[in-house]
């Protein structure tokens, strides 16, 4: 038996001025697509933005069901909606924010399992990191570079390969 470790990385702002411009620009735009999530049962209000290589911008926020999975968050509804339309741009960066009425959120938005996931077969898809900018209602910023920090052992599609016997 041996020991292993994974260590993940990110970077972490506490004041928005000392964010890149191109990162500030997008939490700008999650921050805009907040307006559009639809969430009655959690009041958890979350808005992702996208940017891709041809230069266009995806917004996208969390739609809630009365059935509650078949809702869907902020970042699946963004990126499936980016690719969807534009099946062969490569998303560079995604922002992620959220507003809610009933606490302070001191710590960042961060992707669930199920988009972490998702971001994992973008990036595949790309053959590019995606840079995951994380940040929230008064929550310091944190960013990573890449969904490796943020799902480490990942499941990978080569996992599904047949062997020819
Ligand atoms: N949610 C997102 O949209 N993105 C996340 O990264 C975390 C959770 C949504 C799902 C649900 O509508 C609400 O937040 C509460 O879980």
């Amino acid at each position: 038996m041996k020991h292993k470790e994974i260590i993940i990385r990110y970077e972490e702002y506490e004041d928005v001025e000392s964010l890149l411009v191109e990162d500030s620009k997008l939490i700008d735009e999650a921050n805009e697509a907040v307006k559009g999530s639809y969430a009655p049962y959690s009041e958890f209000h979350v808005g992702a933005a996208l940017k891709l290589d041809n230069g266009m911008v995806i917004r996208g926020s969390n739609q809630e069901n009365s059935a509650y999975p078949s809702g869907l968050c902020a970042e699946r509804v963004a990126l499936f909606h980016a690719k969807s339309t534009y099946p062969d741009a490569s998303v560079i960066a995604i922002a992620v924010t959220c507003r809610t009425e009933h606490f302070v959120n001191l710590d960042p938005v961060a992707p669930c399992g199920s988009c972490r996931q998702v971001i994992a077969e973008t990036e595949k898809r790309q053959s590019d990191r995606i840079r995951i900018i994380m940040t929230g209602d008064g929550a310091v910023t944190k960013i990573v570079d890449g969904i490796d920090n943020l799902l480490p052992m990942k499941f990978q599609e080569e996992k599904l390969k047949k062997i020819n016997r």
